[in-house]
């Protein structure tokens, strides 16, 4: 009789513990520096910061590591700008031409048509009106405007800027600009003719070599 009231309370009070256990809080901490760590958590809170919260703006200014800010503003004034002074810092290489007309198939192809001549698919199919040829006598395609266009768009064009890193706007002005030297009939840029260039200019070092070592 005693037993069966021992297993009477038994059951009745691992009752009330499970219970009062509710799934959607945190469980006992046993030994909670195990859980909690001593540093800031990221996302973490805390009074002494500004919202009570760990996460923080980065100051004003700050640039992320790999990341080239342009300065060029997104205005008319700042495309003639860019078209005027702005040069293309990477040298031509095979391997940057091949990368640069891969992504050009990829993200420009659409409209402007694998040869530039503002004839592409979307243009046919006269989903986008007012897609210009490369050699457009009426714009001057440089490299430092089809940089430009690629970070902020230009009306119906949308940016790129999210798409492509800095090295991949560099390569696809390349195939951009041998594009439009292919529609004119005017000699492309290849490896042999860029290194003819610069021997002429006594500028043998590229300076695509000359950055690299900062970045390590
Ligand atoms: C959705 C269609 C579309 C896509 C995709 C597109 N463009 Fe354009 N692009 C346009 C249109 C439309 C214009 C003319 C904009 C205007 O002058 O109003 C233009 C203009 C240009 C110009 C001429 C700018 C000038 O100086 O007048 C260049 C260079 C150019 N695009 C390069 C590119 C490159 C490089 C890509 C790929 C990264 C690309 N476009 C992707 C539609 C497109």
């Amino acid at each position: 009789m005693k037993s069966l009231l021992n297993i009477g309370i038994g059951i009745i009070t691992s009752v009330m513990l499970v219970s009062c256990f509710d799934s959607a809080k945190p469980n006992y901490q046993y030994m909670p520096n195990m859980y909690e760590p001593i540093g800031y958590e990221t996302y973490g809170e805390s009074e002494i910061f500004p919202n009570e919260q760990v996460a923080m703006l980065p100051a004003e200014g700050s640039v992320p590591r790999g990341y080239m800010p342009y300065d060029y503003p997104d205005t008319t004034e700042g495309l003639n700008l860019a078209k005027e002074e702005l040069t293309n810092p990477i040298p031509v290489t095979e391997e940057n031409l091949a990368k640069g007309k891969e992504l050009y198939d990829i993200y420009c192809g659409v409209c402007h048509g694998d040869k530039g001549d503002g004839q592409g698919i979307l243009m046919q199919r006269e989903k986008i009106l007012g897609i210009p040829s490369y050699a457009d006598p009426g714009r001057v395609i440089t490299p430092g405007g089809t940089y430009h266009v690629q970070m902020y768009g230009l009306n119906s064009m949308g940016s790129y800027a999210s798409q492509t890193n800095e090295l991949e706007r560099w390569q696809i002005t390349h195939h951009v600009m041998n594009l439009k030297a292919a529609l004119e009939g005017t000699p492309l840029a290849t490896p042999e003719t860029e290194a003819s260039m610069a021997t002429a200019e006594g500028d043998t070092e590229t300076a695509g070599e000359e950055g690299t070592e900062e970045n390590n």
